[in-house]
């Protein structure tokens, strides 16, 4: 209780971890469609999400909310619906694969099982800008490695940089095909750094592998430092359920195991992933469709004067004047991408993500009505 006759204290907040403190925030894409009451004519292209839902899967899920204790119960923390059948997919055995709500848990709980204050952590960039979230709150330094040619990967160089940097980097984070450049570095370079870095924790971030059709999961059974992520939420098309995992020796799985809340996976993500895994060609399909769309993509935005760059993944960088102007036009037909212009190296740039090619033909549709001095470079 307030005495009136003693003098007010300040109001005192708890005071966060310094390393928590000092964080700068990770930059969200728009929100705008889930502002919208009908979203249905919106085109996300700013998260590169799957574009599409899958009626398999909303079958799936809306058939499974009559199943005893969906809502009320903790869901199945085995996740066997989902292993099971990844196994056979991937080839992997189960001890292999750790399950969790979204890659981004995955990477968050791998950086809390192994990096520690004062470790240096060294991050291929351009890249996704989380994980430098994960390794700053633990307290650990991290290196942003930009290569002289931003735009492409060159083995050598990234070595030497690392080299002239720390000689005993604790972990390195590699995003494979990168993002949100695009490219891919080759298993043989991926398995040079491994030998390389032998003491190194490597995270090669695979959110994006099923469209580059290569991945480093063969390299897991002889590198006992090499650790896997993965999403449901590229190819899949699953964001919304959130469903993600690793692949790495079990020795590994079973120390991050223990950081891991294996209640967090709900059961509408894990029946909506089985069912895509029982109907893999559909996922095949889409992936295939968005390979495709992404060719025709280019080339037609190319012949029009725009410059994009290639890309092993399902979305494409593009240097323009006005990326926000162009940002901005393109939302007013509901069209959403990606600024990247303020990351470093990619003055200019917008990200857009790829769909199928009906949704690309929209996409090139909204550049024609919009001034081509804002978008042709
Ligand atoms: C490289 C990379 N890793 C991880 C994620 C997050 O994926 P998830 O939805 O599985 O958490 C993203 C999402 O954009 C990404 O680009």
């Amino acid at each position: 209780m307030t005495n009136s006759s003693s003098p007010a204290l300040p109001r005192r907040y708890p005071e966060p971890t310094p390393f928590v403190a000092n964080l700068a925030e990770y930059i969200l894409s728009s929100q705008e469609v889930w502002r919208m009451p009908d979203a249905s004519g919106a085109l996300k292209l700013d998260w590169n999400e799957g574009t599409l839902t899958h009626p398999v899967v909303v079958d799936a899920v809306s058939r499974f909310l009559s199943h005893a204790g969906v809502v009320n119960w903790y869901p199945d923390v085995t996740c066997r619906r989902v292993v099971e059948p990844l196994t056979k997919l991937l080839n992997v055995p189960t001890e292999n694969i750790l399950m969790f709500p979204g890659s981004d848990v995955a990477l968050d709980a791998l950086v809390r099982t192994f990096v520690m204050p004062g470790d240096e952590a060294i991050l291929l960039a351009p890249t996704y800008d989380n994980f430098r979230i994960y390794v700053e709150s633990c307290g650990a330094k991290v290196h942003h490695v930009n290569l002289a040619d931003t735009l492409g990967f060159n083995v050598d160089e990234f070595v030497w940089r690392v080299e002239h940097l720390t000689s005993s980097p604790k972990i390195m984070y590699l995003v494979n095909p990168n993002n949100p450049i695009g490219y891919f570095i080759p298993p043989e370079e991926i398995r040079f750094l491994l030998s390389r870095f032998p003491e190194t924790v490597m995270v090669v971030d695979e959110a994006y592998a099923e469209f580059a059709g290569s991945s480093s999961l063969p390299l897991i059974g002889e590198f006992p430092n090499l650790f896997v992520a993965r999403s449901f939420s590229k190819a899949f098309a699953l964001a919304g359920l959130r469903l993600g995992y690793l692949v790495s020796q079990s020795a590994n799985l079973g120390h991050v195991n223990k950081v891991r809340n294996p209640k967090n996976i709900s059961m509408l993500a894990q029946v909506g992933a089985q069912a895509l895994l029982d109907r893999y060609e559909l996922v095949q399909d889409y992936v295939d469709e968005v390979v495709a769309a992404r060719s025709w993509f280019l080339e037609m935005m190319r012949s029009m004067g725009g410059v994009l760059f290639d890309s092993r993944a399902n979305f494409v960088l593009m240097r323009v004047p006005e990326p926000k102007m162009v940002i901005q036009g393109l939302a007013e037909s509901r069209i959403y991408a990606r600024d990247r212009s303020y990351m470093a190296g990619l003055a200019n740039m917008i990200r857009i993500s790829i769909g199928t090619r009906s949704q690309m033909e929209q996409v090139v549709r909204a550049f024609q009505q919009l001034p081509t001095s804002l978008w042709r470079a």
